[in-house]
């Protein structure tokens, strides 16, 4: 048994702000299915982010973009069923939020109704104030998303690191202030020089969450296949390997499938 699994008083923004103030690291992982959420939050991760890199890592897109409301609700509920502990987070989808703060307002509901989760993450700054604002006064957390942000990758061309001049760099800090006084209950950072992202996590009052982001900010997040290694082809230098699943798994699959050809599985003690 993990040494959190006792721990099962749930994280909610009130303990996020508490964590900030005490100077303890948040730990943050995607998660998208049941079996991986219970796993993850037994573990002792504080946060979980039903990501919308779902997109990539559960339906093989190579961007974020195909992804719809309706299937992220689907992710979502599943990991809510999964989750004792770890305050949910859910990504919304492209297209979900840009229109009008109307249609952002209706589709944060919908992810709260039917999934059961704790928060709603929106990527961009200044472009999304208003709808930010609008799911916030609906009593709805919000968790911001600057610096890469990848439903934008066609205009941003590519996944490279962001803010890297020093106006892009003042206008990220901005952005991360007006987030923070809107009222985020946290702040992911992507992709953006670190000595940046330690000025924003001291700038703002709200947790901010990086990735690709440095140390110097308050919490970290990773893909979790990811960080499990259960993809050899995607090594940026943010990423390290926690673990070497992907190898795990294909032996497993090798030793059962051998097991099957030789008609060594099942035996006597695995029969009816
Ligand atoms: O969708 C996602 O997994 C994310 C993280 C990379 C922060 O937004």
């Amino acid at each position: 048994m993990s040494k959190h699994q006792a721990i099962t008083k749930k994280v909610t923004t009130l303990r996020l702000k508490e964590m900030k103030a005490q100077s303890e690291r948040i730990a943050m992982l995607t998660a998208y299915d049941y079996t991986m959420a219970r796993l993850v939050d037994a573990s002792g991760v504080d946060m979980i982010l039903v990501g919308d890199s779902a997109a990539n890592v559960m339906a093989g897109h190579s961007t974020t973009l195909p992804i719809t409301l309706d299937q992220m609700i689907y992710h979502a509920s599943s990991v809510v069923r999964g989750v004792q502990r770890a305050f949910v987070v859910v990504d919304m989808p492209f297209g979900s939020y840009q229109i009008s703060r109307e249609t952002a307002l209706a589709s944060a509901i919908r992810i709260m109704k039917e999934s059961g989760a704790d928060a709603v993450k929106i990527e961009g700054g200044s472009a999304v104030y208003d709808a930010i604002q609008g799911i916030i006064e609906a009593g709805i957390p919000v968790v911001g998303h600057l610096g890469l942000t990848p439903q934008s990758v066609h205009q941003l061309g590519g996944f490279g690191l962001q803010a890297k001049g020093e106006a892009e760099a003042e206008r990220l800090l901005d952005e991360a202030k007006r987030l923070d006084s809107l009222g985020c209950c946290a702040l992911v950072l992507e992709k953006i020089p670190a000595r940046l992202a330690e000025r924003v996590a001291r700038s703002v009052s709200t947790p901010v969450i990086g990735i690709g982001a440095g140390a110097e900010v308050d919490g970290q997040v990773l893909v979790l296949q990811d960080m499990l290694g259960m993809d050899d082809s995607f090594s940026p230098k943010f990423l390290r390997r926690f673990g070497r699943v992907g190898e795990a798994i294909s032996q497993a699959v090798e030793a059962y499938v051998e097991a099957v050809k030789t008609s060594e599985f099942p035996n006597a003690s695995e029969a009816y």
